[in-house]
């Protein structure tokens, strides 16, 4: 039988009405266990961790798994055939086989490529994709930039590119329906969009995949923000490409992601160039080369094979802790966040917490993106929030978290501010190229967009593996001790 958490035995009367209202809490007591026994540097450390979306925390077993086998093997070069190499090239293809297995992927249907994270998976399909002027890339505006990025290798080939727009106050996804052009012959169109905002923990719906990939639309899933405490099944959706970073889903290794792809959708990919390990045969004078097969055409150079063998426990370890009870866990936690958060006032009666995204736990995950208002409706801003947060231990984050549209659409910015704000602050002689890269002093920028009475970010915080009760707690003390402040006071920000 399950033991019951700290809180409960200290007979804190909140726990107590908290698992009253979310009574399958008590179902994963076995992660207060394992925060216990894993992470007891979280404790020990007083630490409030709520940066999951961030980076997420690893168990000490992993570690301690990971350097007795580094300790007590020899792994070599797995591009070699000697013993070592072997060793390095067995635990690499298991770890393939664990990616697949832990997503219910068919070996016959997908293969996983490593790369060095989320956004080097997401750049293989941007710079292999056969984009020309018949093709179209289609992505919503709530994307990280590392799927926003796709349109510049798009825009390079003559591509149209097309947003897909979302509701300002819940950044929910307009229908898909209506942007979905009708099936043309021989042009190629993706859609990228991501399973879970980072911004916001919106949940964009996977029945897009099959809605798309019927109207001949190839799909790529980003997956990074979701997998971490959401079941992604790819035996019931199917996206042709999905991206993850496994440091979100168990901290540790860092470095290490990969491309997921449907083997029928990679052979449409063209690869731009070749490297050490994606070739079967280079000649250097007679000017030709041929690429090697399936996954392999995608490695470039050597996998990080030191670090693979504990993506396999990491899965493990993600397969013991169980995504379902997690995720019911991590929602529970959510809703009491967003339900306290929301009826925050400040004596006065204003509003004291800006809340984006859903207000319910209804088509979202647990990344919570807010601003703290003034008495007076003013926001107070995000940096000196985090800062203050810092100061009392608990780690959240502040900005736009590379996510560009889910903040524009938020924070009610429009093109015209935006441009107002650029043109004002670009060098002059570049303005002719408006969709350069220009160089132009960022606070500047924020400060001109703050002159036209927009927040410039948010603050966000995320739950994930081992989150509890006591974090949600202490970050809901924090905001109430900043109810009734006009500024507040950090050591670093006036
Ligand atoms: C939704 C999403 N996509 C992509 C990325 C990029 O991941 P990485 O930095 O590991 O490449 C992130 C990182 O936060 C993310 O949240």
């Amino acid at each position: 039988m399950n033991k019951t958490p700290n809180e409960l035995t200290e007979a804190n009367t909140d726990f107590t009405a908290f698992l009253k209202r979310y009574p399958e809490y008590a179902n994963s007591y076995a992660i207060d266990q394992l925060r216990q026994s894993e992470f007891a540097r979280l404790d020990n450390s007083a630490e409030i961790y709520l940066d999951y979306t961030g980076g997420g925390l690893y168990p000490a077993c992993l570690i301690d798994q990971h350097a007795e086998l580094l300790k007590t093997h020899v792994f070599g070069n797995p591009h070699s055939h000697n013993n070592s190499s072997q060793l390095s090239s067995s635990l690499l293809e298991r770890a393939r086989q664990d990616v697949l297995d832990y997503f219910h992927a068919d070996s016959r249907d997908y293969l996983v490529i490593f790369t060095a994270n989320a956004s080097a998976a997401l750049k293989l399909v941007a710079e292999s994709y056969p984009f020309d002027a018949n093709s179209e890339l289609l992505l919503t505006a709530d994307n990280h930039n590392s799927v926003q990025g796709i349109r510049e290798f798009a825009r390079a080939k003559g591509a149209n590119i097309h947003y897909i727009g979302c509701r300002q106050d819940t950044l929910l996804a307009d229908d898909i329906s209506t942007y979905l052009s009708p099936r043309k012959k021989n042009s190629a169109r993706l859609l990228a969009y991501p399973a879970q905002s980072n911004f916001s923990g919106v949940q964009h719906p996977l029945s897009w995949i099959e809605q798309a990939k019927q109207a001949g639309y190839d799909t790529l899933l980003d997956a990074a923000a979701f997998v971490p405490s959401n079941r992604l099944d790819l035996s019931i959706v199917s996206p042709d490409f999905v991206s993850i970073s496994f440091y979100k889903m168990f901290g540790y290794p860092t470095g290490v992601g990969a491309l997921i792809a449907q083997r029928d959708a990679l052979h449409k990919l063209k690869r731009p160039w070749f490297a050490g390990g994606t070739v079967k045969i280079v000649s250097a004078i007679a000017d030709f080369y041929s690429l090697a097969d399936n996954e392999a055409a995608f490695e470039e150079g050597t996998v990080n094979y030191l670090s693979l063998p504990a993506v396999s426990a990491g899965l493990k370890f993600m397969q013991e802790v169980n995504i379902d009870i997690l995720h019911q866990r991590v929602m529970a936690l959510t809703d009491h966040l967003l339900t306290s958060m929301h009826s925050l006032r400040h004596s006065n009666g204003q509003t004291a917490i800006e809340l984006y995204g859903p207000k319910t736990t209804q088509n979202r995950g647990s990344t919570i993106a807010f601003n703290v208002l003034s008495p007076d409706g003013h926001y107070i801003h995000y940096d000196a929030i985090e800062k203050l947060a810092n100061q009392q231990g608990i780690a959240i984050r502040s900005g736009c978290f590379c996510n560009p549209g889910a903040g524009e659409s938020s924070l009610n910015h429009s093109v015209e501010t935006i441009n107002l704000c650029r043109e004002r602050l670009c060098n002059p002689q570049q303005q002719s190229s408006l969709s350069e890269n220009q160089s132009f002093n960022l606070l500047d920028f924020q400060q001109c967009i703050t002159s036209q009475g927009k927040a410039t970010g948010a603050v966000r915080a995320s739950l994930g593996l081992v989150s509890n009760f006591g974090d949600v707690n202490k970050l809901l003390q924090f905001l109430r001790s900043l109810l009734d402040q006009t500024v507040v006071k950090t050591a670093t920000v006036d």
